[in-house]
């Protein structure tokens, strides 16, 4: 099928919700990847964070192989090995208490506002339920996360009325904070680096005072890790830039590898509050999708690794800051922000595309998150045509 065929056959029947690249990608490895015509493209995008391993992993695509021809799929009625094991890294990597798994970081969103308002209607009564989230902040597209993002423009008219209950405070503003929490609050759910609000780091006092105001009142504080999560910023989690001690973690992209999964943990004081029939999901902790995550931890719950990764993303900094027409950059690790000069995030990733590099946007930037394990001649490749494409050639 050539890229004309595939994108007739795709647009008569998918929804027209994407804004998509004409560029219809056919089969990789590593950080490489060809489209339906051979032509082969540096990889900076991962899935946008999802593919730790790069594409085609030989050790996790066998991990899968296996699973999928041992045991797909149980439902939560019954134990399985698979879950188990990787519920149980969960665990230690993290020092948490439970886990529960889902498919998505919406999910995993929407499992921690259930259950950090089950906490508190539990310990204070119905009253106590609003949820503090971070103008710019991006949480899924639920219906509540969508309501939990602090986006104005994500909520349009069209999807109201919106779940009530959140408030938005402004980041790296404590008396902002303050002055949203009330005797009503339970939770404040933040992402220690906003990924699609434009890859904006919290700062590191502000997240500080708010844990400590939080933990004072009894307010849950929640990470959102699912883009900053599972090595991406050089630690295992971001947060452990921060010295701070969440509460609830929510996770997903980077954890499955490549295939969808979610999870949120909780500390040992929440450990009990999903009590049986609270909350569920069909796929929650599907095997297959378990098996592949625990191959993803083996490789990058790793100091070694976790290093590495952090190296490839001084160098790619440093190359970036000497190029000319780079304005700024920002972000941690492999999750890098790009400030071009005369040209928005959008211009720069369509000339990519012709110039054979796929790269992301966020609002204005230019977004990368490499595969973790991208190599360095890959970065190389990667980032000879981006300066190319910045400088207009
Ligand atoms: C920080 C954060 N939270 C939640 C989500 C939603 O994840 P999903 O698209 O898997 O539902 C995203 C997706 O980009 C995200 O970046």
């Amino acid at each position: 099928m050539n890229f004309e065929q595939l994108k007739s056959l795709d647009q008569q029947s998918h929804t027209p919700n994407y804004g998509r690249y004409d560029l219809g990608l056919s089969h990789g490895k590593s950080s490489t990847v060809y489209d339906v015509e051979e032509k082969q493209y540096i990889d900076f995008t991962s899935g946008i964070g999802v593919n730790s391993l790069g594409f085609a992993d030989d050790g996790w695509a066998e991990a899968v192989y296996h699973q999928a021809k041992t045991l797909q799929h149980t439902s939560n009625l019954y134990y399985n090995e698979a879950t188990a094991t990787l519920t149980s890294t969960l665990t230690k990597l993290t020092g948490m208490d439970k886990v529960f798994m889902c498919n998505s970081g919406a999910e995993a969103n929407e499992c921690a506002i259930k259950l950090c308002r089950k906490y508190s209607f539990d310990k204070y009564g119905s009253d106590r339920y609003e949820i503090i989230t971070l103008i710019n902040s991006f949480h899924g597209r639920t219906m509540s996360t969508l309501t939990a993002t602090g986006q104005d423009a994500m909520h349009p008219d069209c999807f109201a009325p919106f779940v009530g209950g959140f408030k938005y405070a402004v980041s790296g503003d404590f008396e902002d904070f303050k002055a949203k929490v009330t005797d009503k609050t339970c939770a404040v759910i933040m992402e220690m680096i906003q990924g699609e609000g434009g890859v904006l780091p919290q700062d590191k006092e502000f997240v500080k005072q708010v844990c400590e105001f939080a933990k004072q009142k009894d307010i849950l504080v929640v990470v959102d890790e699912v883009q900053t999560g599972i090595g991406r910023t050089g630690k295992l989690l971001a947060y452990e830039h921060y010295d701070i001690t969440p509460d609830v973690i929510t996770l997903a992209k980077g954890l499955g590898g490549g295939l969808p999964i979610g999870a949120c943990l909780c500390t040992e004081e929440l450990q009990n509050v999903l009590s049986a029939g609270s909350h569920g999901s069909t796929f929650g902790g599907n095997p297959v999708a378990c098996a592949g995550a625990s191959y993803v931890l083996s490789k990058v719950a790793n100091q070694e690794f976790l290093d590495e990764v952090a190296k490839k993303g001084e160098y790619i900094f440093s190359r970036l800051n000497k190029m000319k027409n780079v304005k700024s950059t920002r972000g941690l690790g492999m999750m890098i922000g790009i400030e071009v000069e005369g040209m928005t995030g959008a211009e720069v990733a369509k000339k990519c595309i012709e110039n054979g590099l796929i790269v992301l946007t966020a609002k204005a930037l230019v977004r990368l998150l490499p595969p973790l394990n991208i190599t360095y001649d890959e970065i190389d490749k990667g980032l000879a045509i981006f300066e190319n494409v910045i400088k207009g050639e």
